[in-house]
């Protein structure tokens, strides 16, 4: 293959940010769409669990790809297709030493959080879930990590088994334990709830899970976009998280798996690329991960990934983690002592997600009329009606924060609370 001449971005940017440190201000400059304003109002974003706001670098990014390198790739010798094929697999390594893998091979390129955990429903699922055995959950998953294996339990004639929390929104870690019994095939759980903010003490889990030899899928959702991550540390099987909510594009998003589990497991999908052979009567299948990426896949969403981890990489994880926490402290501050509002999950160990109910007033009229100052929210069940079901509600409003939020965006929050208040007086 032919080499690349550096890209913009080869040069590990923004190196501004690495010497100025987190400065709130210069991190929004980076966001166009902070820019304007919503409803003749500043914007006031705070729905970063939904999906993030993407730096402009992350976009320059795919506009370059599109403008000098796009082509389709592992099939071509000519120019554009190596150009191409490169650029997508150094994104494969970009998103390796994210995540601190041991191997490129152990990154997989699927469409979101949601597919990497049916990916493994359907394969690893598949071949090690049989009639009788249980597949153990949390009570505070997201849709995405009850449905796919809701599938697999039904198909197979196996139990879905969900681990208890407390009234905080914490997992009862001794319940966890009792649930790993001898036909407990597989674990799987949130590393952060995105609709209550907890953080799992998901090293605990894991050894907790593998004492009983099983395996541990990590739905990552959250967590990527807010916290360092070392899965080798954490020792999970498997770790699934989406591009768009970690400021990257719609449509790509990554399942980290350790090798020997991969390459044990049957492929996902069929078709090109995932082969290393076909005949009529029988195909041979190509090596991990190009196992599991069937067809042409997203190069553009990979370049674009790469882009945002390189950003996120830029500031800083730890320097994320803390501003986060910042907000999240001062939030719950102010927020719970607004008479009549209550959080739902108080955790102690929390991160980007404020969740709450008003007495009176439904959750969507709470959205609604922050709209009308330009603040956005999301309310509702946050796909995970089982865990509102819990808490004894059908929907929550939930402020989520990302890198670029700041106080200021806190009072204005709480002041459209106390308006909703007097709408409702
Ligand atoms: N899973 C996303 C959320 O929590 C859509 O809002």
């Amino acid at each position: 293959m032919s080499s690349v001449a550096k890209l913009p971005w080869d040069t590990k940017k923004p190196t501004l940010h690495e010497a100025a440190g987190f400065d709130v201000e210069r991190v929004r400059a980076d966001f166009p769409i902070l820019q304007q304003k919503a409803h003749g109002h500043k914007l006031v974003y705070l729905d970063n669990a939904a999906t993030s706001q993407k730096p402009k670098a992350m976009i320059d990014a795919i506009v370059h790809y599109y403008e000098h390198e796009n082509a389709n790739i592992h099939r071509g010798v000519h120019y554009l297709s190596e150009i191409a094929t490169e650029e997508y697999e150094n994104a494969r390594k970009v998103v390796q030493e994210f995540l601190h893998a041991a191997h490129p091979s152990e990154i997989i390129f699927v469409r979101s959080t949601t597919e990497a955990i049916n990916l493994v429903a359907q394969t690893y699922g598949r071949t090690h879930v049989g009639a009788g055995d249980e597949v153990l959950i949390t009570a505070m998953e997201h849709h995405s990590n009850i449905v796919p294996w809701q599938l697999l339990c039904e198909e197979k004639g196996a139990k879905l088994q969900i681990a208890p929390i407390n009234d905080k929104g914490e997992l009862l870690l001794d319940e966890f334990e009792k649930l790993l019994r001898p036909g407990t095939k597989i674990v799987s759980l949130g590393h952060l709830s995105n609709a209550l903010g907890t953080i799992n003490p998901l090293a605990q889990i894991v050894r907790l899970a593998h004492a009983h030899g099983v395996p541990v899928l990590v739905d990552g959702a959250q967590a990527a976009p807010r916290l360092p991550l070392n899965v080798r540390e954490l020792d999970c099987d498997f770790y699934a998280f989406s591009g768009h909510k970690a400021y990257g594009p719609t449509g790509i998003g990554i399942l980290y798996g350790k090798l020997a589990l991969l390459e044990k497991m049957p492929p996902y999908q069929g078709g090109g690329d995932m082969i290393s052979s076909v005949t009529f009567e029988k195909t041979l299948y190509n090596k991990v991960p190009h196992k599991f990426e069937a067809g042409t896949p997203d190069m553009s969403g990979a370049v674009g990934l790469r882009a945002a981890i390189e950003y996120l990489n830029g500031l800083g994880m730890e320097n994320i983690e803390k501003h986060e926490h910042e907000l999240l402290a001062y939030a719950t501050g102010k927020v719970s002592a607004i008479p009549g509002v209550r959080l739902i999950g108080t955790a102690k160990e929390k991160a980007g997600v404020l969740s709450f109910v008003m007495d009176g007033v439904h959750p969507h009229d709470i959205g609604t009329i922050l709209d009308q100052d330009g603040i956005a929210i999301r309310t509702g069940h946050h796909c995970a009606q089982p865990l509102m079901d819990r808490f004894g509600v059908d929907a929550t409003a939930r402020a989520s924060f990302g890198l670029y939020n700041t106080k200021e965006e806190i009072d204005a929050l709480v002041q459209g609370i106390q308006k909703v208040q007097e709408v409702f007086a």
